[in-house]
């Protein structure tokens, strides 16, 4: 730490360290700190460092603030707990590289940044063979909830995990008194579930967004009409952080043009690879998960502006009223949420089996109900379901599936008229096609199969003879 100010002996005096001082480490720190433990920090940069100390106000007596990698560790208490803050990728190798020669066997290593999980497989089994733990550890709830109460889900050894619980229990988010952090499984398991629970993130905005749509440009309505809906949305079934928030940034006016501030924002939206991390591994493991991936298609989308411009002169942007109720509208993005969530479940399902990790799905559900971004009461009931059909998809547990019954009209008539007008509905749409899909009997695959077999000799098996397969057809070129 260049020009930091001399330090005094702080041997041994931490009790857990964390680097990386950013928008979710300094909050994460000072979590910590105000749960009475004395944590060590060291950040790359050593003004930020300073800065952070200089805003801890009353909890600095209980930050140790290093100027070097070699004091930070030496300030904690052995076994050593030390948290990692830092971009997922390299500048993780990089921070266990440069901590592994001063780190002893028994010591903690947890990376709280988004890694993918497979990375977190590989360092997990480099650093076990010099004896060192690895958890790694999502944390969801943004810089609200490393301040004040995040949702954390972890994978790593028991070891690690048993050294870290009574940490990571008293700073967690809590649903009634229940902790909102639990380990999951081995190694990538916790960074898993947190990737999956950004991709349903993902499908929620979308979703989300695509009501907003319909109300915008298909009911000609304005962002604090919009925004109104959805806060009497948020004290119906659909409450939730997302349509909290997304009453409270509709109705935000700008201060220097007294428009309202979601009216001047490009609509163009960032993400950081965890929706598509999630939509790349359920193709891989043949988990459909289409309100995912409509979501991350709508998002690289809305990035090519120029594309779209040039669409809008083509084609013309046009778009026809549509003539839909705030009920209708809650209903559909209702029957909407539960698909894309059950679809998510299923794909911890198919990892869990995958990778045997024996996923706890219904506390998963739990861990989720306060301190994340997707938390929401309705998941208090997904994990009850879970508990009750722990085979079954969501869609199909009693409950989830008389809500369906109940709503999907609503989404279908939603979804029909959107189409009709020409205001895309990608996610919405999405999941429609796949309640339709999972709820039909009889498909269309025969067709593809006769295909299959017609240009590639592929097979098939007959619905009138069965156990037998690799049928193949008389194929003729017709008339
Ligand atoms: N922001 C969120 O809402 C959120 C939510 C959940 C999870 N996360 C994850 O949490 C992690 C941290 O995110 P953030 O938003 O806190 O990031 P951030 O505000 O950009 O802070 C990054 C921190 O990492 C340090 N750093 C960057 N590169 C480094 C390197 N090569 N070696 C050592 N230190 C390095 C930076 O130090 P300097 O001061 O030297 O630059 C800084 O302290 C990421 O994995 C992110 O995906 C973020």
């Amino acid at each position: 730490m260049q020009g930091a100010e001399a330090m005094t002996d702080t041997r041994d005096t931490a009790d857990i360290g964390l680097i990386g001082l950013g928008t979710m480490g300094g909050n994460l720190a000072l979590n910590i700190a105000e749960t009475g433990h004395r944590i060590a920090v060291w950040n790359r940069t050593a003004a930020r460092t300073r800065a952070f100390l200089a805003e801890a106000d009353d909890l600095a007596p209980n930050i140790v603030p290093c100027a070097q990698l070699a004091e930070f560790v030496g300030a904690i208490a052995r076994p050593r707990r030390i948290i990692l803050m830092v971009p997922a990728g390299q500048a993780v190798d990089d921070q266990i590289a440069a901590l592994r020669p001063l780190v002893d066997a028994g010591d903690v290593i947890v990376d709280a940044g988004n890694s993918d999980w497979q990375d977190t497989q590989r360092r997990a089994a480099a650093l076990a063979l010099a004896g060192v733990e690895f958890l790694g550890l999502g944390v969801s709830g943004g810089a609200e909830g490393a301040r004040h109460g995040p949702s954390m889900m972890a994978g790593g050894s028991d070891r690690a995990w048993a050294a870290l619980a009574p940490v990571l229990q008293v700073i967690a988010a809590r649903f009634a008194h229940d902790p909102c952090v639990a380990h999951l499984g081995p190694d990538g398991a916790g960074h898993y579930v947190k990737m999956v629970h950004n991709g349903i993130e993902y499908a929620d905005m979308q979703m989300i967004a695509e009501i907003y749509g319909l109300m915008r440009d298909g009911m000609g309505q304005g962002a604090v009409t919009i925004g109104a809906a959805f806060a009497r949305w948020n004290a119906g079934p659909l409450a939730s952080y997302l349509i909290e928030i997304t009453a409270e940034v509709a109705h935000a006016i700008d201060a220097a043009t007294g428009q309202p501030l979601i009216d001047l924002i490009v609509d163009q939206a960032g993400q950081k690879g965890t929706g598509r991390w999630t939509v790349i591994d359920a193709q891989t493991r043949a988990a459909p998960l289409p309100a995912v991936e409509a979501a991350v298609m709508a998002r690289v989308l809305s990035g090519e502006a120029e594309a779209r411009l040039a669409g809008a002169a083509r084609f013309g942007g046009a778009i026809a009223a549509v003539d839909l109720s705030e009920t209708e509208l809650e209903s559909a993005l209702f029957a909407g949420k539960i698909l894309a969530y059950s679809q998510g479940f299923s794909l911890l399902a198919t990892a869990s089996r995958d990778e045997t990790w024996a996923l706890p799905l219904p506390r998963i559900a739990q861990i989720w109900r306060a301190g994340c971004i997707i938390r929401s009461a309705l998941l208090d009931d997904m994990a009850n379901a879970l508990n009750e059909s722990p085979d079954s998809r969501l869609a199909f547990a009693p409950a989830f599936a008389a809500h369906l019954a109940a709503h999907v009209p609503s989404l279908r008539r939603v979804v029909g008229a959107a189409v009709a007008a020409g205001v895309p509905v990608p996610a919405l749409a999405a999941n429609l096609g796949y309640f339709d899909m999972i709820r039909q009997a009889r498909g269309t695959a025969n067709l593809i199969q006769a295909q299959r077999d017609r240009f590639g000799e592929h097979g098939f098996a007959r619905a009138d003879r069965p156990g037998q397969t690799g049928l193949h057809g008389p194929w003729a070129k017709p008339g």
